[in-house]
């Protein structure tokens, strides 16, 4: 898999086929739910395949405004509770939803407004919580439509783009600050072209209402993610924006680099300026 190809194609789709996924490649799909990289291996996370007959249970307490969006199937992920666990859902979830990019499966993260309303909709008897679900099928094209543009929760519209990629943060507005100690004219992202594509990769996440509350700065040596205060985006989905985006960056570098490097969760030992708002995450040594 080529991961910055795969993060950069990856796009969201509300309008599937009534085709539903070929058996042998479910089975493909459920082979590599173990194999999804982890943001912290020790907790435990279970992957289920939503029965289809009792997917429409789902309305009412998932999607936007309660709106479930028609697929074939989805994959809701549950955990256990634990430091960090919802950004290791989105970590994992989004391995896995690029390798079913790979595989030509189309996708669509859907929020969860009411996780113990679903667990007791789809019956589900478990002591870890619903974090996350994941819509998936073949796409329906419709006419040139392209891409979903959203302009608030009850205004998702259709929209022609010019271009392949969603409307999303540039690089240059992600980044907050920017200090590598290089004494040249050029910029960080100059001299180190693996980072530049693991900035475009992780500019590229799937987000909340594709709101971005996150910013970067790289400094000294460490690329440090920022979370911004949003206050349409719930913290469960906040923290499943954080993690998506740390799987791209980290994909993507470890790719290209052939580093194979971790995420730390929280402060690095330094003083830095955040952007209003904003608290630090965690950092990446590059
Ligand atoms: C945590 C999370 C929850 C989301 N929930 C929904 C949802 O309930 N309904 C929906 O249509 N899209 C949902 N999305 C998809 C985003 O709207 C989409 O990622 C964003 O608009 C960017 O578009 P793109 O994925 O095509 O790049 C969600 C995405 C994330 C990361």
């Amino acid at each position: 898999m080529n991961f910055y190809e795969l993060a950069t194609k990856r796009k969201s789709t509300r309008v599937f086929k009534d085709k539903e996924v070929a058996p042998e490649l479910l089975d493909e799909i459920k082979a590599y739910f173990p194999e999804c990289k982890r943001l912290v291996p020790e907790i435990m996370i279970e992957f289920k395949i939503i029965d289809p007959k009792l997917s429409p249970m789902m309305n009412g307490c998932v999607g936007y405004k309660d709106f479930l969006i028609e697929a074939p199937h989805y994959i809701l992920i549950l955990s256990e509770k634990a430091d960090s666990y919802v950004e290791n859902v989105g970590f994992a979830g989004e391995d896995l939803v690029l390798k079913l990019t790979d595989m030509d499966i189309d996708t669509c993260w859907i929020t969860i407004n009411d996780s113990a309303k679903l667990k007791d909709r789809l019956n589900i008897n478990s002591d870890k919580e619903p974090v996350a679900l994941i819509a998936f099928g073949y796409e329906k094209s419709v006419l040139s439509i392209k891409r979903l543009d959203i302009v608030n929760l009850s205004n998702v519209i259709m929209k022609k783009r010019s271009g392949y990629e969603a409307p999303k943060l540039y690089i240059e507005d992600a980044i907050y600050a920017e200090d590598m100690g290089i004494k040249d004219e050029n910029s960080t992202l100059d001299h180190y072209t693996d980072l530049y594509q693991a900035l475009v990769a992780a500019c590229c996440a799937p987000s909340f209402l594709n709101l971005q509350p996150y910013r970067f700065i790289i400094d000294d040596g460490l690329f440090i993610l920022v979370s911004l205060a949003d206050e349409r985006t719930s913290e469960n989905d906040q923290l499943l924006n954080l993690g998506i985006l740390m799987l791209n960056f980290y994909r993507v570098l470890s790719q290209r680099s052939g580093v194979y490097g971790t995420w730390h969760i929280g402060k690095p030992d330094k003083e830095l300026e955040l952007p209003e708002g904003g608290t630090i995450v965690g950092y990446f040594k590059i």
